[in-house]
């Protein structure tokens, strides 16, 4: 499984970098695919068996841009992955569908792991079933879903740092919907806590989770990457 950490603004160089000797620790024993996407200031070529991704750039190589990184700033680290589409830089950075295409398009030609986030806001969800889709397909206007080192992570607005999350009934139905646009491995993310991770985990068509307040604690985190290791041994 998948089980990746956005950490937002959130932890300094030196906080991340005591972040991924912790979880290294536990990394070693599991058998899951671990990415942890680290505040732009704290990227750097870790020693660890954690994938290290990066929350945004630029799509270009360098420039002009004044506040953003580019594609060196990425090599530089042999940074391979990227989180593209996440509901903040959708609604907060004010980022349009065609401006994340594009950026989808580059990092797609530049062979990176996309992490592609979508999901409705609350007065969406409100709505009816078929305004709900509909605006999920439309966040993947411009988008290649048949792309090889495609991730989606589903992640509901109105679900991210609220505590709130979908019924586990509700995240099979729209997995599964998900599941007919894309054969990519599918995360589900929107307030995944220890608490509730197992349950999420359960879910088919749930092949991970992207998880942001509860895994800035390393041992949080640790703990989700070892339940995902139980549930996996106890299927086999
Ligand atoms: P959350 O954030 O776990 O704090 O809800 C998830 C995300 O934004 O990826």
């Amino acid at each position: 499984m998948i089980i990746a950490a956005n950490l937002k603004t959130n932890l300094t160089r030196s906080a991340t970098c005591k972040y991924i000797k912790e979880l290294q620790i536990c990394v070693q024993n599991s058998t899951q695919n671990v990415i942890v996407f680290p505040a732009t200031s704290s990227l750097d070529s870790y020693e660890s068996n954690v994938t290290i991704g990066a929350q945004n750039a630029y799509p270009v190589e360098n420039g002009a841009f004044t506040g953003e990184i580019g594609l060196e700033h990425l090599k530089e680290f042999e940074i391979k992955t990227i989180l593209i589409g996440h509901s903040e830089r959708r609604h907060i950075l004010g980022e349009s569908q065609e401006f994340i295409a594009k950026k989808f398009h580059y990092f797609k030609e530049q062979g990176f792991q996309i992490i592609f986030c979508v999901g409705e806001p609350l007065e969406i969800r409100e709505g009816s079933k078929e305004e709900m889709l509909t605006y999920i397909h439309k966040q993947f206007e411009g988008i290649d879903t048949t792309y090889e080192n495609l991730i989606i992570a589903y992640e509901p607005v109105w679900a991210i740092g609220t505590g709130k999350v979908p019924t586990l009934e509700d995240i099979k139905e729209i997995h599964k919907e998900l599941k007919k646009k894309s054969s990519a491995p599918l995360l589900y993310g929107g307030s995944v806590k220890v608490n509730n991770v197992k349950d999420i985990l359960s879910v088919e068509n749930v092949d991970g989770v992207l998880v942001g307040s509860a895994a800035l604690y390393a041992e949080h985190f640790c703990t989700m990457i070892e339940y995902a290791d139980e549930l996996q041994q106890s299927r086999h």
